[in-house]
């Protein structure tokens, strides 16, 4: 049997998502080892093998079937535009990617003006304030701790995720507009989808009888 490839995103999501798995009988023992430096982790029973990886390259490795399932966020996805599909909502991982920033940039949002945005997410950004708000503005790439721009005068304002909201509120800033609702999504290479039909299948098939159970 040919194995059946995971690529999970690195942290909180990579934790959760084999928890669920474990609930539909999907183990991977290997992977509990924490002194392990092992990158890949097998299961021979069931003809599985999982990874971790950087969230944002889970979707490459995906698109080119250098895995056959991928488990990582909306906001990943949007970023990365790859071409795959995406199979399933996992109901986990929920926030918003919003444009926040100091109450006083709200005027700015309203009347179009030319302002910089700083952000992790520069094609989630572009393509709202571009092809939806047809606002011209200049995008600051950053790659961490976004909150801080508009703070110290880098930006007016900034495109990031709001989960609870305490970032914000801690460092005065506010969420100006939602860009849209995330999550953790199930996505699949294109081609494994047809040549791996019944195993990828039956995974989806169990994984919704699963969140149907939890959700009633
Ligand atoms: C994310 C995001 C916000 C924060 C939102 O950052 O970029 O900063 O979480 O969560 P909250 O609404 O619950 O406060 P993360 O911790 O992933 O680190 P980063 O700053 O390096 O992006």
């Amino acid at each position: 049997m040919r194995y059946l490839t995971f690529a999970l995103a690195k942290g909180r999501l990579a934790k959760d998502s084999l928890a669920m798995f474990e609930k539909i009988g999907i183990t991977c023992e290997e992977m509990k080892d924490k002194g392990s430096r092992k990158l890949i982790f097998t299961n021979e029973e069931l003809g599985m093998r999982f990874f971790l990886a950087k969230a944002s390259d889970v979707p490459t490795y995906v698109e080119y079937g250098a895995a056959d399932i991928g488990i990582v966020g909306k906001d990943t996805l949007l970023e990365e535009g790859r071409k795959l599909y995406e199979v399933m909502n996992l109901g986990m991982g929920n926030c918003r990617m919003c444009v926040c920033g100091p109450k006083s940039a709200q005027e700015l949002l309203k009347h179009h003006e030319m302002i910089r945005v700083a952000t992790k997410y520069p094609a989630i950004a572009k393509d709202y304030f571009y092809n939806k708000k047809h606002q011209t503005v200049e995008i600051i790439k950053l790659n961490g701790s976004i909150e801080l721009a508009p703070i110290v005068g880098l930006s007016e304002v900034i495109v990031d995720i709001v989960e609870t909201g305490a970032t914000l509120r801690e460092n005065g800033l506010d969420v100006l507009e939602e860009i849209c609702p995330l999550s953790a999504r199930m996505v699949v290479n294109q081609v494994s989808m047809k040549r791996e039909n019944d195993r990828i299948t039956k995974l989806i098939h169990d994984l919704r009888t699963l969140l149907q159970e939890e959700n009633q």
